[in-house]
Order: structure tokens, then C-alpha cells, then sequence
């Protein structure tokens, strides 16, 4: 089998799913409230997405995380999970994983955990209900606690995952840590990207440079760096204390992409090979009109042409490779 290997000697071992690009949130700093979704008509179906994703798994990638959007909002989810699962049994992968705002998993943590989901990276940016609300414009802070306790009840492994905000959870960082504490759970901080068009003001305005969130919680907590590596952009500290691990993902403070090891399909099934570029392979048309041939090529060719790295920077006169939002590709 040949290995799917750039031409910077990455190793691509890591598939990024997304099912849809709709969300039941609108998080402030990943879509405008008037958000333009992708017309349904031109989604991949449940059964395309997972051809792909054997194409995939068939050359080499062990880990899959299935994402949106919010996933959980993808009628028939749970069938695509299943058959997901049952590739970790009888092909290679051995990872499946997913990413997910947590509102639907009261009553989706149970069947999920069945499907053979391994774990769920919850995002969560703030702890105060009205915040919540704020900053999710609507969302219900309650709705995602209970979920994230039926993940817990049910086995599945979380991790909370925090975009840094000025003005929204700069002033919380330690009762996230305390959060992850009584969840037993690792958190991970993440640096605001400028992906969609929102104007550069506002990125500049929501904008936490980690070295401050660290430098903060070094003062508060006792954190040493750890040696586990999830297969992600973050880096992990121990905290004493709590004994969990905090995870920060920097991708504008300190760039990660020489370690990148994934690339992203979207609902629509397009291969991006790089979150912050617009390179992009149809392998959902090539499916259907040419076959898993011309598939397997065309990702051969995506993984060659997989650029060096993105160029977000966050300032006034920034001028962004892409205007896709993170909910076309995928987190
Ligand atoms: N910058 C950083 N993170 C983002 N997310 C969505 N949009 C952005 C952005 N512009 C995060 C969500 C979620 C994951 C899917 O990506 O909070 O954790
Ligand atoms: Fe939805 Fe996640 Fe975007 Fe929030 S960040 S709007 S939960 S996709």
C-alpha cells in the first residue's frame, strides 16, 4: 500500500469528516447570524461520505473525526457512525473520534458510545449562562452541560475545547480549568483564526494571543509540559493540581502546520488539503462519474500538491487565501 506522504514528508494519517455545514448556534467569532448554508441537493449522501472515507482508511489513515457544522444535526448520523465503527473492526482505522457543540448529546451519548465513538472534543466558551447566550447568539448553556454529562455517564471520553476571546472568557480561564477538573476531562485553548469574511476589526477585537492565556494560568496553576500528543495541533501541559491536562492550539502565535498530519472533506465531498488555502479536489464528482480509481488518484495528487502552511495573521490590513468559514471545512 502507499502511504500518503507530502512532499514535506508529512505523514497524512488523519481524516476530518464534516456531514453538514448547519449549525443550531451561531457561535459569534465562526458564523454571521445570516449565515448562507450549502444548498441540501448538493451534499454527499451518508453512503458517498463513507465510500470516501474507505478510500481513505484503505490508504493508510488511522483516525477519523466526523464534524460540521454541528454533526449531531446530520439526519441519519448514527447510521454513518455505525458503519464508521465497524471500519475500525474490519479495516484500518483506529480512531473515531468527533467534534461536536454538545446540544444534541443528551439523547445521542448512549447510541453514539454503541456506534464505537471513541471520544468527543465539546466546545464550550464560556461557563456563564447569559455569556453563553452571548456569545452562541442563543444557545443554552444548560442544553450542553447535560450533554456533556451523558458523554461522561456513557463512557465516552470529552475534552473541552475554549476559543480564546477578549472581552467573553478572558476573565474565566480558571474556572474552565476547575470545569475540566470536576468533568474530569483535559481542556484546550485555541486561538481565533480568520477564517470567513468578518471583518479584520472584529478579529482583531476577539483576538487572545495563548502566550497571555498561559501566562495567566501559570500564576494560578502548577504546569509543567507533558510528553502526550493526541495526533493534534495542541500542546499539552499537566497541571498538578487538578491532574489534568491543559492543551493549547496556537496556530497564530506559534504556526503547527510543519507537524500537520490531515486533511478535511466537506459535506459536499471536496478534499481541502489545507485549512487555510483554497486548494480543493471534487472527489464526490469523480466518485460518482469515474469510480474509486479516479478517487484514490486525485487524492494522491491533493496530497502532493498539500500546501506548506496557512498564512492566517490577525491585524487591519490582513488579506485572507480563503473565505470559507470553519463550518465549510470543518474543526
Ligand atoms: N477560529 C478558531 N476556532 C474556530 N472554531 C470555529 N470557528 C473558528 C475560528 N474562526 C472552532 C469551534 C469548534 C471547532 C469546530 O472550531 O469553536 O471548537
Ligand atoms: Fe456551531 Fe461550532 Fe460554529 Fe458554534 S463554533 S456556530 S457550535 S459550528
Amino acid at each position: 500500500m502507499e502511504k500518503l506522504i507530502d512532499t514535506f514528508a508529512r505523514h497524512i494519517s488523519y481524516l476530518r469528516l464534516s456531514v453538514t455545514d448547519r449549525c443550531d448556534l451561531r457561535c459569534v467569532y465562526c458564523m454571521p447570524k445570516n449565515m448562507k448554508f450549502m444548498p441540501k441537493k448538493d451534499l454527499a449522501t451518508l453512503e458517498e461520505s463513507y465510500q470516501l472515507v474507505k478510500i481513505f482508511t484503505d490508504l493508510g489513515i488511522e483516525k477519523l473525526r466526523v464534524t460540521g457544522g454541528e454533526p449531531l444535526l446530520r439526519r441519519n448520523v448514527l447510521w454513518l457512525i455505525e458503519q464508521l465503527g465497524a471500519l475500525k473492526q474490519t479495516g484500518g482505522l483506529k480512531k473515531l473520534v468527533m467534534t461536536s457543540n454538545a446540544t444534541q448529546l443528551a439523547k445521542m451519548a448512549k447510541p453514539l458510545k454503541a456506534a464505537g465513538l471513541d471520544s468527543i472534543n465539546i466546545s464550550l466558551d464560556s461557563l456563564d449562562t447569559h455569556l453563553f447566550e452571548l456569545v452562541t447568539n442563543g444557545g443554552n448553556l444548560n442544553q450542553v452541560l447535560a450533554g456533556i454529562d451523558a458523554a461522561v455517564e456513557n463512557g465516552i471520553s470529552i475534552k473541552i475545547n475554549v476559543v480564546a476571546l477578549k472581552g467573553v472568557n478572558d476573565l474565566a480561564l480558571d474556572d474552565f480549568v476547575r470545569f475540566a477538573a470536576t468533568k474530569k476531562c483535559d481542556i484546550t485553548f485555541i486561538e481565533v483564526m480568520p477564517m470567513g469574511d468578518m471583518g479584520n476589526e472584529t478579529r482583531v477585537a476577539q483576538y487572545l494571543p495563548l502566550d497571555e492565556v498561559k501566562q495567566h494560568l501559570h500564576k494560578n496553576w502548577q504546569l509543567t509540559p507533558s510528553t502526550y500528543k493526541s495526533g493534534g495541533p495542541a500542546r499539552y501541559y499537566d497541571c498538578a493540581e487538578t491532574g489534568q491536562r491543559i492543551g493549547f492550539i496556537t496556530p497564530l502565535s506559534q504556526n503547527f502546520c510543519a507537524q500537520c498530519n490531515r486533511v478535511r472533506l466537506t459535506a459536499t465531498g471536496k478534499l481541502y488539503s489545507c485549512l487555510g488555502q483554497d486548494n480543493q479536489y471534487d472527489l464526490l464528482t469523480i466518485l460518482r462519474e469515474q469510480g474509486v480509481q479516479a478517487v484514490t488518484d486525485m487524492i494522491h495528487q491533493a496530497i502532493v500538491e498539500k500546501p506548506k502552511s496557512h498564512d492566517f495573521a490577525i491585524r487591519e490590513d490582513y488579506v485572507a487565501q480563503t473565505n470559507r468559514f470553519m463550518s465549510v471545512t470543518g474543526g
